[in-house]
């Protein structure tokens, strides 16, 4: 069973030599899983950090519904090998109160696609990351490619502010569907969850046509998207950082859309070009 670490001074007391780490809200399922499993080899502590953060929720989103499996997630995490689960409290993350005085700019980067969407989120993100790399002091930090901006927003603050941390992406996982597993798919019905299908079709159709050019693609997708009556708050293209896209070599190519209530995104690699 791995050590519950509730405080700072108990997380100290719990972690030896190198360090991994994997952050997480808990409500874990097997993209979460997958995560730990792949952190686990990377150092000699593997802690897994469950924290249900206020800040990345906007007024709107009902941060009292969001899921709380403390006792699966824990189970979750002894049989992926964690050495410690951290749970801090609010006070514990927050000493100075949810307004606290110091927050982190996520920049021009964190202003578009979710952060259109969602203008506090990312700050809320970056700060909390912050403090758990600070509390924490990984070497590694392991995140999933799922949520892409997040990903490439916490690699440049690692890398902006001299963190230290290696921020590792590993690979969506996707139900048998295509589907990318995500703690929002609880909120679909079956026939939702059928139809939320085509938004991975999307992505493949779309990764599929990358030698006719970027155009091609976003066509492909757009036409998977609209057969199933799926309207995107955005399908996008872009250069692997979310910068411009190239016309040839790697690109990205994401896609946020409502089914039913719940927003998914998703997103996958492409190359243009022959
Ligand atoms: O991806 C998540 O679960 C959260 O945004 C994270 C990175 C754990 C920060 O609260």
């Amino acid at each position: 069973m791995p050590t519950i670490a509730r405080t700072a001074a108990e997380l100290r007391a719990a972690t030896v030599g190198s360090v991994a780490l994997v952050p997480t809200m808990g409500a874990l399922h097997d993209g979460h899983v997958s995560l730990m499993e792949q952190a686990r080899p990377l150092a000699k502590t593997l802690v897994v950090s469950i924290f249900v953060n206020p800040t990345q929720f906007a007024p709107g989103e009902d941060l009292d519904a969001y899921p709380r499996t403390f006792e699966a997630d824990l189970a979750r995490c002894e049989a992926a090998g964690a050495d410690v689960v951290f749970a801090p409290s609010v006070a514990e993350m927050y000493p100075a109160g949810l307004d606290g005085a110091i927050t982190l700019d996520p920049g021009p980067l964190g202003a578009v696609l979710e952060g259109a969407e969602r203008p506090t989120r990312f700050r809320g993100v970056l700060t909390v990351v912050a403090k758990l790399f600070g509390l924490v002091r990984p070497n590694v930090a392991v995140f999933g490619e799922k949520d892409y901006q997040q990903l490439a927003l916490i690699r440049l603050m690692s890398r902006e502010l001299r963190l230290g941390v290696e921020v590792v992406g590993c690979p969506t996982v996707r139900e048998a569907s295509g589907l990318a597993m995500s703690s929002r798919n609880q909120y679909l019905s079956d026939s939702e969850r059928e139809r939320a299908a085509a938004i991975s079709a999307a992505l493949r159709s779309g990764a599929d046509a990358g030698a006719g050019g970027a155009d091609a693609v976003l066509t492909a997708a757009a036409k998977i998207l609209a057969d199933a009556g799926i309207d995107p708050d955005y399908l996008v293209l872009t250069s692997p950082d979310l910068g411009p896209v190239q016309p040839t070599g790697e690109a990205r190519l994401l896609i946020a859309a409502r089914v039913g209530k719940p927003r998914l995104l998703d997103n996958i690699s492409v190359t243009l070009g022959a």
